[in-house]
């Protein structure tokens, strides 16, 4: 079964959230202009995003870390590709911050010059297969399938939002010697949150005192942000997420894939993926109990 273009917009190879987003405006990203000072958070859908963006916020803005301001993530933090709060991207103050599920080949001409840093995290495929797949009953704006062997061949053949999750990912890191990147898997921050944050100062060459860093690694966790509404999604509207099917913040763990994917199933997906999946210069945690 085909993906319903009624929801899944597809231009220039690329699948897209229709409703949010239109080809004029994806034409224009080429083009957009990057300053050194920009922070590009790129991951392919249901790998961390919003976590991630949590951090980087947290990290960034004060005001965030002590509470003193309230602010949306998504202000905060805004999609590239999908402005759906119209924000004046090119007047925005420095640092700006941004997500993205963009592929490499549609990004903006300046990040491949090594403008701007980028942060990508990956999270191993079967959870966000399932992932998606529960995602796509509270996105209102994705097509709810129930019978998940019909999501699960979609992605197998890259006709979700962000297409390929191998190209995705084959596309990022194979320009890793060509961008300002930092990798970071799903994984490690789930089991070493402080490590993962730790980095992503260093790497932002940001110094947070100890203090402060416990701060963000506490409203990093998992129930903390299912808790704040800045962070969990729960005032976006009911005809974007409709929150009777499930939450944002669903169970955010580590081999989720278990308990949705039958031995066949799983198999399956092997055959597909996991040909390139060893090429790929990564380690995969496939289990909460797995050695890093
Ligand atoms: P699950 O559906 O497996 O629970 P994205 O933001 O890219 O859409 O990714 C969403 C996934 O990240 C969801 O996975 C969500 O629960 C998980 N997630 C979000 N915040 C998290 C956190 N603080 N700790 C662990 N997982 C988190």
């Amino acid at each position: 079964m085909e993906p319903s273009d009624k929801y899944l917009l597809k231009h220039k190879g690329c699948y897209f959230v229709q409703e949010a987003i239109t080809p004029e405006y994806i034409d224009s990203l080429e083009n957009f202009e990057i300053r050194d000072s920009d922070i590009f958070l790129i991951t392919f859908p249901k790998s961390g995003t919003i976590w991630t963006q949590n951090i980087l916020s947290l990290i960034l803005h004060e005001g965030h870390r002590n509470g003193t301001e309230d602010m949306d993530l998504l202000d905060r933090v805004p999609w590239l590709e999908y402005n759906v709060r119209n924000i004046d991207y090119v007047n925005r103050p420095s640092p700006r911050l941004f997500a993205t599920h963009l592929p490499y080949y549609l990004a903006p001409k300046g990040l491949k010059m090594k403008r701007g840093k980028v942060i990508y995290v990956i999270r191993n495929p079967k959870d966000v297969l399932v992932s998606y797949y529960h995602f796509s009953k509270v996105s209102v704006k994705l097509e709810e399938v129930e019978d998940f062997e019909i999501i699960m061949e979609r992605f197998l053949a890259g006709k979700v939002v962000g297409n390929l999750w191998l190209d995705h990912v084959e596309g990022w890191s194979s320009q890793r010697d060509n961008l300002n990147i930092l990798f970071l898997m799903y994984e490690e921050m789930k089991k070493n949150l402080r490590s993962s944050v730790l980095k992503i100062c260093n790497f932002l060459g940001r110094k947070l005192t100890e203090e402060e860093l416990d701060d963000v690694v506490d409203k990093a966790s998992f129930d903390k942000m299912s808790a704040d509404s800045r962070t969990n999604y729960s005032t976006t509207p009911p005809d974007v997420l409709d929150f009777s099917k499930g939450c944002f913040l669903r169970k955010g763990t580590i081999g989720d894939w278990k308990n949705m994917m039958t031995v066949a199933q799983s198999e399956r997906f092997d055959s597909v993926f996991k040909e390139r999946m060893e090429k790929l210069p990564f380690k995969f945690c496939w289990d909460i109990s797995d050695e890093l």
